[in-house]
């Protein structure tokens, strides 16, 4: 199911209530996290809505999507580093129910065989909140990644390093490989909640729209899970038919 909000705004609160919502009603609820632009202002209106309500989260386990090979937790651009200051230092988060991958993991492969086994050791993920790169990778599951994979250490393509050195210095360089859930991973949440915005997306969106299933646009595969929604603005949806955005608007009221 699709939702087209008029902007950033609208779906932060949107997405940020139902999250509230969902914690309320099951405190020990385990929450699949991703990071990037589009969550930041989705993170600020939880973290502000969370204080305001006195959320008490410290049930709350969750589990990020992925991290950068070579930095540890204390880089600023890693993704433990994203979620600290996004997140867990603002709100009564308890950490250590608080997974990432360790991009610097004595033995990687056997790291990923971990990370996996934990998240289906307490029981699964019951919400997976996702964003989708240019090239239509979740997670840092690159387009031909196998829809059966779990945890696993990925070469970043040129076009995700390129997108993702806007959060870089200038001349620093983008880590070449990084620690990703697999495809399965995030196929076996409960539910799945993904969120684009900005006209940069509107033409991968467009493209899951058009296309069957495919490994050459990863996130096609989320056609196939029963309790999907993908959450857009206009921008991420100018490229999707008239149809497709009647329709989603009407979903969008009924959603409000
Ligand atoms: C981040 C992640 C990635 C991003 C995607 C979009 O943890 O898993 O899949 O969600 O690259 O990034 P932004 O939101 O920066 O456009």
């Amino acid at each position: 199911m699709f939702l087209i909000f008029s902007d950033t705004t609208s779906i932060a609160e949107y997405v940020s209530t139902m999250l509230i919502n969902k914690i309320k009603s099951k405190p020990g609820i385990v929450l699949g996290a991703a990071t990037g632009g589009t969550m930041e202002p989705i993170y600020a209106c939880f973290v502000e809505q969370a204080r305001q309500q006195q959320l008490d989260m410290s049930g709350l386990t969750s589990f990020n999507l992925d991290e950068y090979v070579g930095l540890n937790a204390d880089h600023p651009k890693s993704y433990a580093a994203y979620m600290h200051q996004h997140l867990f230092r603002h709100v009564g988060f308890d950490e250590s129910r608080h997974y990432l991958p360790n991009g610097q993991a004595q033995n990687l492969e056997e790291h990923c065989l971990e990370y996996s086994a934990k998240i289906r050791q307490v029981g699964g993920i019951d919400l997976q909140l996702l964003g989708v790169g240019g090239n239509g990778h979740i997670g840092f599951n690159e387009p031909g990644t196998a829809f059966d994979s779990r945890c696993h250490v990925v070469q970043l393509s040129e076009r995700t390093r390129l997108d993702n050195s806007r959060f870089f210095a200038k001349n620093a360089i983008v880590p070449a490989s990084a620690i990703t859930m697999g495809m399965q991973d995030i196929m076996d949440a409960r539910e799945i909640l993904l969120i684009a915005t900005g006209e940069t997306k509107a033409a991968i969106l467009a493209e899951y729209y058009q296309n069957d299933i495919t490994e050459a646009i990863p996130f096609t595969l989320l056609k196939r899970h029963p309790r999907t929604t993908i959450i857009l603005d206009e921008a991420a949806a100018s490229l999707l038919p008239d149809s497709a955005k009647r329709s989603a608007t009407a979903g969008r009221l009924i959603a409000d």
